[in-house]
């Protein structure tokens, strides 16, 4: 499978948002990356329903929504309602996690589980199976611009294993930091999908930086 780019829209102008995703649905973007965050789970609140609502009435792609959020499980249908295909929560935020994927799969969004740096792939041996995603933070969440940790590759090949042994057909995400530098390692490691907000809402050309992302060769 072609990997997929998830521009994530925290770095977006939120001045002129409508224009931004735009500019996402003429892009080779595959998925639009929405970061929610509550002040809560992370030191840090980006928006919440009414900015859904406003992306989900312009967008034409998928909208990948990490939830940074504590007890998700109360807010699941809501933001399916507000337009979510993938719906992603934290391992560290769900005490009952299987419970939350199985209300985020009777949607019918898909499900994906987020995994802080420190989190250990094995933590989902006996969930990989009813997955659809498992995003690897690749920085601690709160913030966009941070910087890539390298330790990231050791948990993609751990995880590909994980799910190879599994027989699970879900993809590997990899979001914070990514860049041109680290996309092509990252996508020889075994990443099927990548979030990239600053490196593409800080480039010259966001459309052209998104097309080359797209277009590393494995
Ligand atoms: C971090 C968010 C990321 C963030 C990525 O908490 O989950 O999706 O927007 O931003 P960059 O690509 O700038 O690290
Ligand atoms: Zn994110």
């Amino acid at each position: 499978m072609p990997h997929l780019i998830a521009p994530s829209v925290l770095a977006a102008n939120f001045g002129q948002l409508d224009k931004d995703v735009e500019m996402l649905n003429h892009s080779t973007a595959d998925w639009i990356h929405v970061d929610v965050m509550d002040g809560r789970f992370v030191p840090n609140i980006s928006f919440g329903f009414p900015v859904l609502h406003a992306i989900n009435k312009v967008a034409q792609k998928p909208l990948d929504v990490h939830l940074m959020i504590e007890h998700p499980e109360l807010y699941i249908e809501q933001f399916r309602a507000g337009g979510a295909s993938v719906i992603t929560v934290h391992y560290e935020a769900c005490p009952h996690l299987h419970r939350t994927v199985e209300q985020i799969k009777a949607t019918g969004a898909q499900a994906g589980v987020a995994l802080n740096p420190h989190t250990p792939v094995a933590f989902l041996s006996e969930i990989i199976q009813d997955l659809d995603v498992v995003c690897l933070m690749s920085v601690n969440p709160g913030f966009g611009g941070q910087k890539f940790i390298a330790h990231t590759y050791h948990k993609i090949k751990e995880l590909k294993a994980l799910i190879e042994s599994k027989e699970s057909g879900c993809l590997i995400e990899i979001d914070g930091g990514v860049n041109q530098d680290n996309a092509p390692l990252l996508l020889a490691a075994g990443a099927d999908v990548l979030v990239a907000g600053s490196y593409v809402f800080n480039s010259q050309n966001p459309a052209q930086t998104i097309l080359d992302l797209k277009q590393i060769k494995k």
